[in-house]
């Protein structure tokens, strides 16, 4: 049996509620309540439910970018969260995030190389300048970009163009699971397709893991393995796709596939 790539139990986050003039904390939201799920290496597991049902918490808290109140999550295995600073560090190249909106998580001071390839010197993969407009420059070419726009900065692209830039930065670390967080939500249906199909050749090529966060089943159904329903924080369904649209057995699910629009994307 294979290592799962990121296995989460019994995962639970809660946030406190203050009111009044004086911030008392009158009561907490539970965000996510009682999730567990297990992503295998290459595969892609998707997470959909409406909004504010709890998908980015779930995600953030999986990965330790803020910090559960119960449960456990494993990456490759290794408990993330009885892990110290120094070894998060090291781990947190392995885990990239693209996030909904290109343009406000690119730095616009910065060019395209100084945005795409600073985490290069952080890690110590590169030492040189030299070094990292050549990571850059192949990195950019795996995105279907031109190497020539690494100087250029992140206003003069489009949005499709900027979220290339954004999962050239992620991959450009070599990591082994990224987690897509309405990645494509933001963009027209049409460029929605041609990221989503960058992901899926990427994914194949370079042997990826995604967790891929969407409110949209249209958009999850193109790319998953395997997809969990949530809803108020809690998983209501989970099952292999296909299984999940022949045959879902939640009302929600049922709800949430009522008048999904066909993408165009190839599998
Ligand atoms: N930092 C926070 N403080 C307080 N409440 C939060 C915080 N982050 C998220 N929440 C609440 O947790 C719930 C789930 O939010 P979120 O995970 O962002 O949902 P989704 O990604 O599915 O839209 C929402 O009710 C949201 O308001
Ligand atoms: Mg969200």
């Amino acid at each position: 049996m294979t290592t799962p790539l990121l296995e989460v139990r019994n995962l639970k986050k809660s946030f406190p509620l203050f009111s009044g003039l004086f911030r008392k904390q009158t009561g907490e939201i539970v965000a996510v309540d009682d999730v567990s799920f297990t992503l295998q290496p290459g595969q892609v597991l998707g997470i959909v439910g409406e909004s504010g049902s709890g998908k980015s918490t779930v995600a953030r808290v999986a990965i330790r970018l803020i910090e559960p109140t119960e449960g456990e999550s494993f990456f490759e295995g290794r408990s993330l969260f009885s892990m110290n600073k120094k070894e998060l560090r090291q781990i947190r190249k392995e885990i990239q995030i693209v996030f909904q909106d290109p343009f406000s998580s690119l730095n616009p001071r910065k060019n395209i190389r100084e945005n795409m390839g600073e985490a290069l010197f952080y890690h110590g993969i590169v030492s040189t300048l030299d070094e990292q407009a050549e990571r850059v420059a192949q990195t950019l070419m795996q995105v279907g970009l031109s190497p020539d726009v690494m100087m250029r900065y992140p206003h003069e692209f489009s949005g499709g163009q900027q979220q290339r830039i954004c999962i050239g930065r992620a991959i450009i670390l070599r990591p082994k699971l990224i987690i897509c967080d309405e990645a494509v939500s933001a963009l027209d249906v049409s460029i929605q397709a041609q990221i989503l199909n960058l992901l899926l050749d990427l994914k194949e090529r370079l042997n990826l893991g995604y967790l891929f966060i969407s409110h949209d089943l249209s958009v999850i159904r193109h790319l998953s393995d395997h997809i969990i329903v949530m809803k108020e924080g809690k998983v209501v369904e989970s099952a292999e796709t296909n299984e999940l649209f022949e045959s879902p057995q939640h009302a929600y699910t049922k709800a949430l596939l009522g008048a999904i629009p066909k993408l165009r994307v190839r599998k």
